[in-house]
């Protein structure tokens, strides 16, 4: 008998020891942009939403500016578990083997936001988010950053005048295409080593949202902005399988809802955010902002749209397709 209470006093011990001690789970967010940008924004907000609602049982640590991980190392690190959750950009999936996302990095393929968003918004966008898995890799969300500007120490309006000129591109081999389409010699390089590379001379130019531009300094060693416009950089939020689906189903639950209200948000503020930072980069006066007369636009675009029939092998004709059909894109007619 005496021993029977020494047991359950034991185990009411243990019980209420774990209540109180209860650790954390942790989510390790990293990702290379700075703070004040669409995606630093909405990694802050998710972090606060998934705080507070699960009322502390979750702890969400955001590492910004490639501090943890570069692009490359970031992947490996959330297949390892070493990480949490990422957002890399579209264009950074070939590399894992999943190719079909360089689609978002055809030139010219969106015309807005809300071209884009038919796609992310759908079916398209879901398949895309399911090739994944296999990858053990769960892909939750997309989130948006804004659409490309060139940059370069030299006046670029014309295809002609990227001739030559070595480009940093992301690791997609679209990008490589397109560069190469303009007489460009492209250089994948990390994110976290682009304003060097632009400084010392290593590359001449390269292409960004407005926001990587101004949040990373890059304006400020490159003599002219083009205002082009060519293509579209955007996220998928993804997260280590094993990890998201061996968490407690309510806590899955809860910060499923954190990330669907963060993707909003992230998403709503995304084109202020580049718009705002076009203006500051204007307003510095470092770079010479060149805007593409509707001659220089079309020659661009005659330029750089037949890269989407190159890449159809590599993409999917079907998806490349699937795309038109849902935006209205004719690429006969330019
Ligand atoms: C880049 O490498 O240029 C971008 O993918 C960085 C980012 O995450 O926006």
């Amino acid at each position: 008998m005496k021993l029977y209470g020494a047991l359950i006093g034991i185990a009411v011990l243990a019980l209420s020891g774990t209540a109180v001690a209860e650790e954390p789970i942790v989510i390790k967010f990293s990702h290379v942009v700075a703070v004040d940008t669409p995606k630093g924004k909405g990694a802050e907000k998710f972090k606060q939403l998934a705080e507070e609602r699960t009322k502390g049982r979750v702890k969400v640590e955001v590492y910004p500016n490639s501090q943890l991980y570069k692009d490359k190392e970031e992947v490996e690190a959330l297949q390892l578990g070493a990480v949490q959750m990422l957002a890399p950009s579209l264009a950074k999936f070939g590399p894992l083997g999943v190719r079909e996302f360089e689609v978002f990095d055809l030139p010219y393929l969106f015309d807005s936001y809300e071209d884009l968003n038919k796609i992310t918004n759908g079916p398209v966008g879901q398949s895309l988010l399911k090739k994944l898995d296999s990858k053990g890799i769960l892909g939750l969300a997309y989130w948006d950053n804004g659409f490309k500007v060139m940059s370069a120490n030299k006046a670029i309006r014309m295809p002609e005048d990227y001739k030559g000129l070595k480009m940093r591109i992301q690791s997609s081999k679209v990008l490589d295409g397109q560069m190469r389409a303009l007489g460009g010699i492209p250089q994948v390089m990390a994110f976290s080593e682009v304003y060097q590379a632009l400084q010392t001379g290593v590359v001449d130019g390269t292409e960004n949202p407005p926001s990587n531009l101004y949040t990373q300094k890059m304006f400020e060693v490159q003599k002219y902005v083009a205002m082009t416009n060519h293509g579209y950089l955007g996220y998928a939020v993804i997260v280590n399988k094993k990890f998201w689906e061996g968490l407690p189903p309510d806590v899955r639950t809860t910060l499923e809802g954190a990330m669907k209200d963060a993707t909003a948000y992230a998403n709503d503020i995304a084109k202020k955010e580049n718009d705002d930072a076009m203006a500051a980069v204007k307003a510095s006066g470092k770079s010479e902002i060149l805007t593409l007369t509707p001659e220089q636009k079309k020659a661009m675009k005659k330029a750089l749209v037949p890269v989407h029939k190159e890449f159809e092998g590599r993409i999917g004709k079907d998806l490349i397709q699937s795309i038109y059909k849902e935006t209205g894109f004719d690429p006969s007619k330019l």
